[in-house]
């Protein structure tokens, strides 16, 4: 029976990561321990806040001490490390914050894990640190190069990327130095639910049904490789359980699409969705069907993001391979499911812009002793 520490669990794919576990798991305990910043949303939690196996703790993984006495009291065997600033544009706009939780905050997770692992004498005898990175360290390619490996050298652009890269660095030289027992995954943009309506997929499904803009940056024609967020959650369970210690795994979708083709695959999928249910054109009546209109013409190109990344790519061979992973969830059926959830969901979408309402759900289910 594992007993997992998960970073950053109120958030999309931690929060996905918790559920996937405790369904696939039921017999582990997981704490999550989240700052609930902007990104964090506890309502992604309730489905498990019952779960005598589920633990909830609001904090920073910068409070080394905090970390620590929530590694001896549960006998934490095993961090999963997603806390993160996590979006492009807001490290542009402001990158401190990144330092400070994807650097700063990385580093003092490990330093709390290297005390209790391999210090404390009653330390469990194996342990395991996950770290949640991006292929994003690794820069940008041009449409003729090959997609990004492991033994693909660092180059990060945005402060984004920089941050995750120093994180992976200061991982890696812990398992060097002290042997904390590491592993890391690159992944690529993952679609799915729970995701913060900043990001390109739910803001546009967002947008189309409040019939807002739809902002294209530059010409659209960047590509990114979609990862459904379940296959990148059993990525992570396959390193955990066979992954050797030391290794870094890339985790891909196999799946490139350029930015404007996504939206407006997004947009026809839509309208799809108005002409059958017509119960959607009474709950949205701002969305383009509801006024006749197809939901591209809500396509407007804006300024172009700054170093912005023209292609990610991974290569998933080394998983492939040594951990037998394959993503199995389709494009076409995925994004319909994402699709699903949002028109069902936007209560959520409204409870995660609600800053007031997070701060009320903390006080009911912080759980710290
Ligand atoms: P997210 O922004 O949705 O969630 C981040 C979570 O971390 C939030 O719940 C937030 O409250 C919490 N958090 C932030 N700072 C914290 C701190 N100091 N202490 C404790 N908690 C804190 O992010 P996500 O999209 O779920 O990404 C998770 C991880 O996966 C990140 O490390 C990110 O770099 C990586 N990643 C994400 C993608 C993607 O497509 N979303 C792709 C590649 C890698
Ligand atoms: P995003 O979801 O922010 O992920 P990342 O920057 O980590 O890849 O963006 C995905 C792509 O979509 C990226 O090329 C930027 C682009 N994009 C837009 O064109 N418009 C938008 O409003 C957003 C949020 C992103």
């Amino acid at each position: 029976m594992k007993k997992l520490l998960v970073t950053g669990g109120a958030g999309f794919i931690g929060a996905n990561f918790v559920h996937y576990w405790l369904t696939l798991h039921p017999n582990d305990n997981v704490t999550v321990l989240d700052a609930l910043t902007y990104a964090g949303n506890l309502g992604s939690l309730m489905p498990v806040m019952a779960n005598p196996h589920f633990r909830f703790v609001k904090g920073d993984i910068a409070n080394t001490a905090l970390v620590e006495q929530l590694l001896l009291e549960e006998r934490i065997d095993t961090v999963v490390h997603f806390a993160a600033e996590s979006h492009v544009d807001r490290s542009i706009l402001g990158p401190d914050a990144f330092v400070q939780t994807n650097v700063v905050g990385a580093h003092s997770l490990l330093k709390a894990a290297r005390n209790v692992w391999l210090k404390e004498p009653a330390h469990p005898l194996s342990h395991r640190f996950h770290h949640v990175s991006t292929d994003e360290v690794y820069g940008s390619l041009e449409s003729d190069e090959p997609a990004f490996t492991e033994a693909t050298p660092y180059q990060p652009n945005s402060p984004y990327a920089a941050s995750k890269a120093a994180s992976d660095h200061m991982v890696r030289a812990y398992y060097q130095t002290y042997g904390l027992q590491v592993t890391l995954s690159h992944c690529s943009n993952n679609y799915g639910y729970y995701q913060y309506p900043e990001k390109l997929i739910p803001l546009c499904i967002h947008h189309i049904l409040q019939g807002k803009p739809l902002p294209i940056y530059g010409d659209g024609k960047q590509i990114r490789d979609w990862l459904f967020v379940e296959d990148h959650c059993r990525g992570i369970e396959l390193i955990l359980q066979q992954g050797h210690v030391g290794e870094s795994y890339n985790i891909g979708g196999m799946n490139e699409w350029q930015n404007i083709d996504i939206v407006t695959l997004l947009c026809d999928l839509v309208d799809a969705e108005f002409a059958a249910a017509p119960v959607l054109t009474k709950r949205y009546p701002n969305a383009p069907y509801a006024k006749g209109i197809s939901a591209r013409s809500l396509i407007t190109h804006v300024q172009d993001r700054a170093g912005h990344d023209r292609r990610y790519a991974i290569d998933c061979t080394k998983i492939e391979k040594t951990l037998g992973f394959k993503p199995t969830e389709s494009f076409a059926s995925g994004i319909r499911k994402t699709l699903h959830w949002y028109l069902d969901n936007q209560r959520w979408v409204e409870e995660a812009e609600n800053r007031d309402y997070q701060t009320w759900l903390s006080q009911q289910y912080d759980n710290r002793s």
